[in-house]
């Protein structure tokens, strides 16, 4: 949608985002063979790029224009500018498929189908705890996981890592993030 769009293209210039690779990409790199990756909303590209340098062809998929800006060219990156609302992904196709700080529930089905066999997929995101005291909650739940919810979601997939854990966001809010590895 174009006021998605907007709001992040806006979001991007006035809040800070992380430049370093995530850590869970980092330390699970080695569970995927090489080949093709889709980073889905890959954002500024810090794991696109991390990706692309340790061999990866990359799909790199996202509806900002201002944040697939500051992805690099190169030939093992392709930049996608669409919203993947209505982005389909093809079934078969990667080695590595990750998904880091977004959530949209309806892609879980798609996203195990577009794995290859021995494909490995790599999930971090919020997790909502509204009945647990002290810590940000999102305006819309809709946008953070439940308790234990990727196991059940991804239970097709050999679980490699499952974990929860507290974390301070880029405001200093107290936040529980699940982290998930998956080999299909
Ligand atoms: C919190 S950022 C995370 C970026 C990146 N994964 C990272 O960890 O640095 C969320 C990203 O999702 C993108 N996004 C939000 N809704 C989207 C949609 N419907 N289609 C494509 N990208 C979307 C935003 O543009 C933004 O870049």
């Amino acid at each position: 949608m174009i006021e998605d769009k907007q709001r992040w293209n806006k979001k991007y210039l006035v809040s800070p985002m992380p430049k370093e690779s995530s850590d869970i990409l980092i330390n699970s790199l080695h569970y995927a063979h090489k080949g093709r990756a889709l980073d889905i909303a890959c954002g500024m590209g810090r794991n696109t790029h991390y990706l692309a340098d340790n061999g990866f062809s990359v799909d790199a998929v996202d509806l900002s224009d201002y944040a697939l800006k500051q992805v690099r060219q190169a030939d093992n990156i392709n930049k996608i500018e669409t919203d993947l609302d209505s982005y389909v992904f093809e079934e078969d196709r990667y080695e590595l498929i990750l998904k880091i700080n977004y959530l949209d529930r309806r892609m879980f089905p798609h996203i195990i189908k577009a794995l290859k066999k021995g494909g490995i997929f790599i999930c971090e995101t919020f997790v909502k705890t509204p009945t647990i005291q002290g810590y940000h909650n999102p305006t819309n739940p809709d946008f953070h996981l439940n308790l234990d919810e990727l196991p059940q979601a991804f239970r097709k997939l050999e679980i490699l890592l499952y974990e929860e854990k507290d974390e301070i966001n880029l405001r200093g809010e107290k936040v529980r993030v699940a982290s998930f590895v998956g080999r299909k």
